[in-house]
């Protein structure tokens, strides 16, 4: 028995990185999985998003963990949209227990030069987007009568200021804002809420080369490696970043009964980067 066996999580932003790790960690504790991703590019994001055959992989990897999936490209930016897939996904899977929030964009430049688009974009995705997913889905944990659980993803940028990324800074202090007042409204009816806050993540967010000149601006061509040599001094524990099942383990935890009186965290996970930044 897994620790979500025959439970339903609903998952944004799962056609890839943290989105797909934690389908797949999910599945192979026995849930069932609702999944969406816009699987199309946004034009002011300065790098590729998922694509459909990303979106299929994970369809993929659930289902050889054994588990059901439905998934469907939908963007979080609209609402009518996520709560189509969230009926889908319940009358298909019979239920929801968990959401996890996690879709999300990245960009940079000082704060003045952002453009309107980038500005609202960054903010309609990141922040609006977590509260659509929440109001599509909520509702569907509420009906089961049983109790939940929501992790929103926001970031050790949540906390903490940075020059040239106002915007997602912005979007990432709104998700904590947004999971502390929602943690106090749906804890009567035992829905937990609770925010993961990464350091960098080995995923395609930062792993391309937009992202590598933005951290290494003397260096022509920069790459992986110019990337850990500048975010290794970071962090506290021996490390230029962490790997998407770290930050799967601790949604897990959060969506788990293991965690049942915590609500209203925003839970860290940094390699100690918060102590020293
Ligand atoms: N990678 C990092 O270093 C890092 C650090 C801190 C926080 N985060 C956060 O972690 C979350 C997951 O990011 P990741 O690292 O897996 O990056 P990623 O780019 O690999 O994955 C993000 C996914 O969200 C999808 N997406 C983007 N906009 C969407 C929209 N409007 N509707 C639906 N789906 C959308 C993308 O297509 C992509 O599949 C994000 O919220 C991100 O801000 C990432």
């Amino acid at each position: 028995m897994g620790r979500f066996q025959d439970k339903v999580a609903f998952i944004t932003g799962a056609g890839r990185g943290q989105g797909r790790s934690h389908a797949v960690r999910f599945a192979e504790e026995g849930a069932d999985v609702i999944a969406v991703d816009i699987c199309e590019q946004i034009d002011s994001i300065p790098y590729p998003l998922a694509t459909v055959d990303d979106l299929a992989e994970t369809v993929r990897l659930v289902e050889a963990r054994g588990r059901r999936i439905v998934a469907r490209k939908a963007d979080v930016r609209d609402l009518a949209a996520l709560t189509r897939v969230v009926e889908e996904g319940v009358a298909e899977l019979g239920r929801l227990d968990v959401v996890v929030a996690n879709a999300g964009v990245a960009g940079g430049a000082p704060a003045l030069d952002l453009t309107s688009d980038e500005w609202r974009d960054m903010i309609d995705v990141n922040q609006t987007g977590v509260w659509h997913t929440c109001k599509a889905a909520v509702p569907a944990i509420l009906e089961g009568g049983r109790g939940g659980a929501v992790i929103m993803t926001s970031s050790e940028l949540g906390l903490r200021a940075s020059p040239n990324i106002a915007h997602y800074t912005a979007s990432k202090h709104g998700v904590i804002g947004l999971m502390r007042v929602l943690a106090i409204e749906l804890g009567p009816s035992s829905v937990r809420v609770n925010c993961v806050l990464p350091t960098e993540v080995d995923t395609p967010m930062i792993m391309n080369e937009q992202t590598w000149e933005v951290f290494c601006p003397d260096i022509e061509s920069p790459g992986r490696d110019d990337l850990a040599a500048v975010t290794l001094p970071l962090h506290v524990l021996p490390v230029p970043w962490v790997e998407p099942v770290d930050i799967s383990n601790a949604v897990l935890f959060l969506a788990s009964d293991e965690a049942r009186y915590i609500t209203g965290l925003p839970l860290l996970v940094d390699a100690g980067g918060y102590l020293i930044r």
